[in-house]
């Protein structure tokens, strides 16, 4: 039940959300107007209150967002004939996402992907990191982006609603050297796409990664192998039995990793093929055909029977493709979907696996005075 108190908080960040966001004054019905309603999640952690943020831009797409993990707790989006339904995984209620999420819709940080070993050597000193993935540190650690409280703030944007999230990692979090401020900005526009822009400084060198885990589905049910996936990559960054790049970009020409044109997940996901074993279907870095540090398209996913389009815009110069393939009927999601593996794909865009310890990757180190910048893009859309 909510408390007199949550409901004056609920109405008077709509109304000032409303008018912060610029709503036209050719007065748009109650439903068309961009806005930002705000609800209790869960039980306040560490003193900052844990709260779902719904960006609702005019066109009615809505994406709540909540201020643990940053994570995209639900994107509502139509499908060909205007029908709206939920196309990322997750769960209803925060204590779910506590005790146990694969990184379900979270922002990752301060690595994503993994570092062989957790170990990497930044100036000449050896780091040690939790292994946390096998033999290898994967997304951040034990306490990673993922699981600590952002601190909250709606701002004023005209492009659409728009919430700032802000953390700053101590010197030593999770054995990463330097003091890390990360600021991340989610904006819903009104051509719906859900806009997440990273920032971050640091006081001592070190190494830096973001990535954003949205799980999913277009057609909001069963399996992702008739979606198809189209990445712009001529090259990807083969893997050993342990999912570290083996340092060679490897051509996708006559491989099940040429998606250069737009194939279905499953034609060939069942492939004989050792890189296909090694990560149980698709869990691997694609190298895009782009500048580094452009915005530019990383994937385009089509889903036939919802005619849902989504595409994924980058300025990063790698994308994780991840067929969901360590989802195991384990875990119970919203609305009780018991989560089978492949009921969802991730598209990460971020550097390379362990390019802490891979020379001839782009380097991930930011150093004091440098601003890390990165901007992830899911734009979702309709064939008809
Ligand atoms: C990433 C990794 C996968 C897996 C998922 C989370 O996508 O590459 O191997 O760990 O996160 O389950």
């Amino acid at each position: 039940m909510q408390t007199n108190q949550q409901w004056l908080k609920l109405i008077s960040v709509c109304l000032g959300a409303a008018a912060l966001v610029g709503c036209t004054t050719t007065s748009p019905t109650p439903n068309q107007r961009a806005q930002i309603t705000v609800t209790p999640f869960g039980p306040p952690q560490n003193g900052i209150a844990v709260d779902r943020y719904t960006l609702r831009n005019k066109n009615g797409v809505e994406a709540a967002i909540c201020n643990y993990g940053g994570l995209v707790i639900s994107f509502k989006v139509p499908n060909r004939w205007g029908g709206f339904g939920d196309v990322v995984l997750g769960y209803d209620n925060l204590a779910d996402y506590i005790k146990d999420s694969p990184y379900f819709g979270a922002m990752i940080g301060r690595y994503g992907n993994r570092i062989a070993k957790g170990k990497f050597t930044l100036d000449g000193k050896e780091y040690t990191l939790a292994v946390n993935n096998g033999p290898n540190a994967l997304h951040g650690g034990l306490k990673g982006f993922d699981k600590v409280v952002w601190e909250p703030k709606i701002l004023a944007r005209s492009e659409g609603p728009s919430l700032q999230l802000r953390y700053t990692s101590k010197d030593g979090e999770e054995g990463y050297p330097g003091n890390l401020s990360v600021t991340a900005v989610y904006t819903l526009t009104d051509d719906n796409a859900l806009k997440l822009e990273y920032t971050a400084t640091t006081d001592k060198d070190t190494v830096i990664n973001l990535t954003q885990h949205s799980y999913f589905n277009l057609a909001g049910k069963g399996d992702i192998l008739n979606h198809t996936v189209m990445i712009p990559a001529d090259k990807f960054t083969p893997v050993d039995s342990t999912l570290i790049p083996t340092g060679e970009l490897k051509p996708v020409d006559g491989t099940p990793f040429d998606f250069r044109t737009s194939t279905p997940i499953g034609a060939r996901i069942g492939q004989d093929d050792e890189q296909l074993k090694f990560g149980g279907g698709y869990d691997h870095n694609w190298v895009i055909n782009k500048p580094m540090g452009k915005l530019g398209l990383m994937a385009r996913v089509f889903e036939p029977t919802s005619g849902r389009v989504l595409e994924v815009l980058s300025t990063e110069p790698g994308l994780q493709f991840y067929t969901g393939n360590f989802l195991d009927g384990k875990l119970k999601g919203k609305g009780g979907w018991v989560y089978q593996k492949r009921n969802a794909f991730c598209m990460e865009p971020q550097h390379y696996p362990d390019s802490p310890n891979q020379p001839n990757f782009p380097s991930v180190v930011l150093k004091p005075g440098q601003v890390y910048k990165n901007t992830i893009i899911f734009k979702l859309s309709v064939r008809r």
